[in-house]
């Protein structure tokens, strides 16, 4: 099986989700027909290149940052428009917790590089978060095809993979940055982080597994199509020396 296929797959089965047959043999598919570049060893060893030089680091944990920001709006436009109250409820805390990733992407950024930034510098760019929190509900807006919020669902899935994957790879490397007295507290932050994304593939994985009774083929199809599209986009990003996702 190809690897980022099998990586999602155990990930799901350690973390205690039942068997999602259906799903996993669509993103299996997907991966075996167009290969994740970031489930190569050129990927990673790139990452680990780039990633030694700390104002590159510095940087990356703000786009991250302001791409988990845009990655929670867009979500709770979604909310939004989804029709099933299950989806719309669960994208919504999704977007919260995208929201809470973008400070605490800040918050790493203080913590690994406490030279780097002030308070106010910290105060600023904790903007790039919208600050969605449980006491806040989506606006109602008009209702989206469920063809259309299916295909959303399955490339949040797939970004998701890559964001999980992206977590894995920064983990060993932002240690090293780090002042050794506040590696304890980063930690606590990446496995927060680590478990959320887990969790976001998890419940894409479910509403993808249900939708796949009624429109299995429809799912086999545009998951094949979306990951060679993101597989595409995911090239495009690393000639830029990007390495960000919510
Ligand atoms: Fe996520
Ligand atoms: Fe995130």
């Amino acid at each position: 099986m190809n690897t980022v296929a099998e990586l999602t797959i155990r990930a799901l089965a350690e973390s205690g989700v039942e068997r999602l047959d259906g799903y996993s043999s669509s993103l299996s598919e997907a991966c075996e027909a167009t290969p994740p570049p970031y489930g190569m060893a050129w990927y990673g060893e790139k990452y680990r290149e780039i990633a030694c030089d700390p104002s590159w680091l510095a940087n990356s944990l703000i786009a991250n940052a302001a791409k988990e920001g845009e990655g929670s709006q867009k979500l709770w436009a979604l909310a939004g428009r989804a029709t099933q109250p299950e989806v719309s409820k669960q994208v919504r805390l999704h977007a919260i917790d995208e929201a809470r990733h973008a400070r605490l992407y800040i918050s790493m950024l203080g913590i690994a590089f406490p030279e780097a930034v002030d308070k106010e510098i910290i105060a600023e760019l904790n903007k790039l978060s919208p600050g969605y929190t449980s006491d806040d509900e989506p606006d109602r807006l008009p209702a989206a095809a469920e063809a259309q919020v299916l295909d959303e669902l399955i490339q949040m899935n797939i970004g998701e993979i890559r964001t999980r994957i992206h977590q894995l790879l920064l983990r060993p490397v932002i240690m090293v940055h780090c002042p050794p007295e506040s590696r304890s507290k980063l930690q606590r932050i990446l496995d927060s982080l680590l478990g959320d994304e887990t969790r976001h593939i998890e419940y894409t994985a479910r509403l993808i597994e249900k939708a796949m009774a009624e429109e299995s083929a429809f799912v086999r199809h545009t998951m094949r199509k979306r990951l060679d599209e993101f597989n595409q986009i995911t090239l495009d990003e690393v000639g830029e020396l990007s390495f960000e996702g919510a």
